[in-house]
């Protein structure tokens, strides 16, 4: 067997990637419990707005009531389980209808009305309300956490609040999106995303921009949040910064407007890459270099997508059992990888077991 120092670090095995069983804890341990990104506030700009997908697993939707507040609901009827809203947004009316017996609730979903259900019994619309989540707005970007309780998203956003304050996200307006479906464990996309050692190899048109020679990872791990900055090679190149708040939220600002990321895992080694930009100005003049701008973005993770594709393949087939992390340039990775199994509550995470 391959050995390194009792200090070294090795990667999670190479079934962390595809177990089904784990995915499954994952599932209730990390994508449940955390705020995760659901949609932009524009989306739902009206009372009786809504925005419907899926969310660590479930069928959820949210809507903005009479009162402003956006809140989250499963879309499920609480007579006989129909899915109440359809399609990926939409305007529900006065209230929402189930199309299966008509019953109906309010926007703040409280039940409004079981329809012809017969006088002898009564409903306490508060009881009979819609299954809520958690749901909170920042700076235009709505969350949603589905067990509900714990920290409020801006104690979770941690130092994301201050590191985005000088980035007028409240000004940008969305102008397009990029999802694609990949063969990708959302770790392996993580590691990915979280270490640079990688970039000269992958990434000659974010090189030919950035000054990669003074690309920093900063691991903030009680806030469970990094911080990965470089400057622009020139004065006329843009920045990089980019925020990245475990599980997966990114938020990649740059001067010329921000490419919002998350990820859906699908499954073990699935997932949807879901990005969206933002630009201040979206006015037709502009659309032609809102776009080149996004396409610039957008390429990067293709690149990636492509690597990390046959890293996924070769990690199920079984050969790769686990590979060493170097402290130097993928501390960022094993902060990751920790995060991970101290979410899942492992005594023993699996890459220690390995080093020894
Ligand atoms: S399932 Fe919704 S009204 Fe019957
Ligand atoms: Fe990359």
């Amino acid at each position: 067997m391959e050995r390194l120092g009792s200090d070294a670090e090795w990667s999670l095995p190479a079934s962390a990637y595809r177990d089904p069983v784990r995915f499954e804890a994952e599932r209730k341990q990390i994508f449940e419990t955390n705020w995760l990104l659901f949609s932009w506030s524009e989306r739902m700009a009206k009372p009786g707005d809504f925005v419907a997908g899926t969310l660590a697993g479930h069928n959820i939707f949210a809507i903005r009531g009479d009162d402003g507040q956006v809140r989250a609901f499963h879309n499920v009827c609480r007579h006989r389980a129909a899915e109440l809203v359809k399609g990926e947004t939409g305007s529900c009316g006065k209230v929402i209808v189930c199309p299966y017996h008509s019953w109906s609730y309010k926007r703040d979903g409280r039940l409004n009305k079981a329809v012809n259900f017969g006088n002898d019994t009564q409903f306490d619309p508060d009881a009979w309300g819609l299954y809520a989540l958690d749901c909170e707005e920042w700076r235009g970007l709505v969350f949603v956490r589905v067990r509900r309780g714990g920290p409020s998203l801006v104690e979770w956003l941690g130092p994301v609040v201050d590191l985005a304050a000088p980035f007028p996200l409240e000004k940008q307006h969305y102008f397009t999106k990029k999802e694609r479906v990949v063969d990708v464990d959302w770790k392996t996309y993580g590691e990915n995303y979280l270490e640079c050692y990688h970039c000269r190899a992958m990434h000659p048109g974010l090189c030919s921009t950035l000054d990669i020679d003074r690309y920093a990872i900063d691991v903030h791990h009680e806030h469970k949040f990094f911080h990965l900055h470089a400057p622009g090679r020139s004065a006329d190149d843009t920045q990089g910064f980019y925020l990245y708040r475990f599980p997966f939220l990114m938020l990649n600002l740059y001067d010329w407007g921000s490419s919002i990321a998350t990820v859906e895992p699908l499954g073990p080694g699935r997932l949807k890459h879901i990005n969206w930009y933002f630009f201040e100005d979206i006015s037709p003049e502009k659309a032609e270099a809102n776009q080149k701008s996004a396409d610039w973005s957008a390429q990067i993770i293709t690149e990636d997508l492509e690597v990390i594709t046959t890293v996924q393949k070769n990690l199920n087939a079984g050969i790769y059992t686990q590979g060493a992390l170097s402290k130097e340039q993928e501390y960022s990775v094993i902060a990751f990888d920790r995060m991970c199994e101290e979410a899942l509550h492992d005594p023993q995470p699996a890459h220690r077991i390995a080093a020894e």
